[in-house]
């Protein structure tokens, strides 16, 4: 019996041309040490999938797509945490490595970064968890990022600007298990729903006296994850310090849009990547591999199939799409920036 068909969305960008999406018929991927194989049933869009695309970021032959949900195939060596059949939840950073990613009905998720989905959620809501959650935690836990300490958390408070992001929504419900104080910022369509995954106070980030109602009920703020790290929230955000000093994590890497925040906010980024083992580069940057984030992250994974079977963790809302022909759809619905409190779900 020959390999199975795997069918994949493949970036076609030749020289001089504006990037396609074209399906194509790819090689099995093969897991390596600690790596089980997948057949993906759900892969979840991120707008980093987007705007890979848009700027052509990883080239011609490459396959995007971060979060994804199916049965695991086959094993590789040292894998102890998965056994095949299992129904697992993935991150992968695609289009790193050529012909691996989510939007593809083969992939490769590692055991450490990867869980196993509870019955009690849907494939469609598991697909929603992985990168969101892990870049939610990784800001929050992080020693190059806001490196909250768990362990005085009752009275510390967090604010999470962007809170019906699809990280925001992670972040303002990790915070809030671990005991965190959460104040955030929505349109006032999603408060309810941000309050819902435990928002202690809620603002609406286009309301002129948005800082000082967030002074008013957090007098001492020194936490801020700004979810969202567009050309102003940055440094709006920042004001929320008055004269303290502050710190301010960026969902930006290489801290872009962050230039014009208060002179006493000290500034860090996230990169959800360091939840692997490796090293990472793209154009001018570089991020070593960090055993502290791997370490971090592989934490969260193990907990995450309790959280979800028990409710303490909702997933973000899913919207559903039909099929990797659907793709250069929900990217457009992106671009369009309507994307609010929800995640676009492709069932492949
Ligand atoms: N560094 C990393 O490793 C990493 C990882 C993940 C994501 N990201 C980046 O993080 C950003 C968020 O990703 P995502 O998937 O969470 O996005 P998303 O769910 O698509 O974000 C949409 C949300 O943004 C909110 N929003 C838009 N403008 C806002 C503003 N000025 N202030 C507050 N909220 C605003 C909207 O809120 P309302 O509808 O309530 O108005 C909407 O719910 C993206 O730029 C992504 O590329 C980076």
């Amino acid at each position: 019996m020959g390999a199975p068909p795997n069918t994949a969305l493949v970036v076609r960008a030749p020289e001089g041309q504006s990037p396609t999406l074209v399906k194509e018929e790819l090689p099995l991927p093969s897991p390596g040490q600690g790596q089980v194989q997948v057949k993906v049933s759900h892969v979840a869009q991120n707008p980093t999938d987007v705007q890979s695309f848009d700027a052509n970021a990883f080239g011609d032959g490459v396959v995007l797509g971060c979060d994804f949900v199916g049965e695991v195939t086959e094993l590789g060596s040292g894998v102890t945490r998965l056994a095949k059949g299992d129904v697992v939840a993935g991150l992968i950073w695609g289009g790193e490595v050529a012909g691996l990613g989510g939007y593809s009905q083969y992939s490769i998720a590692d055991q450490n970064v990867s869980f196993k989905v509870p019955a009690s959620i849907s494939r469609e809501q598991a697909s929603t968890v992985p990168l969101a959650a892990a870049t939610a935690w990784l800001a929050l836990f992080s020693k190059d990022c806001l490196s909250l300490d768990r362990s005085k958390a009752s009275g510390t408070s967090v604010l999470v600007w962007g809170g019906s992001s699809s990280v925001g929504l992670y972040t303002i419900q990790l915070a809030s298990i671990c005991g965190f104080e959460v104040i955030t910022t929505c349109s006032p369509r999603n408060a309810d729903l941000v309050k819902s995954c435990g928002a202690n106070h809620v603002f609406d980030y286009s309301d002129e006296t948005v800082i000082a109602k967030i002074n008013a009920v957090a007098p001492n703020l020194q936490y801020v994850f700004d979810t969202i790290g567009n050309t102003t929230s940055s440094s709006f955000a920042s004001t929320a310090f008055a004269d303290r000093m502050g710190n301010l994590c960026t969902v930006r890497p290489g801290k872009a849009n962050t230039e014009q925040v208060t002179g006493n906010t000290n500034v860090t980024d996230v990169l959800v990547w360091t939840a692997f083992l490796k090293d990472h580069h793209y154009g001018p940057f570089h991020w070593p591999a960090s055993p502290e984030d791997h370490a971090l992250a592989s934490e969260l994974f193990e907990k995450l199939p309790r959280w979800l079977d028990q409710g303490t963790l909702k997933p973000n809302h899913p919207k559903v799409l039909s099929g990797l022909d659907s793709v250069a759809q929900g990217f457009q619905e992106y671009r369009g920036g309507n994307v609010s409190a929800y995640k676009i779900v492709y069932a492949v």
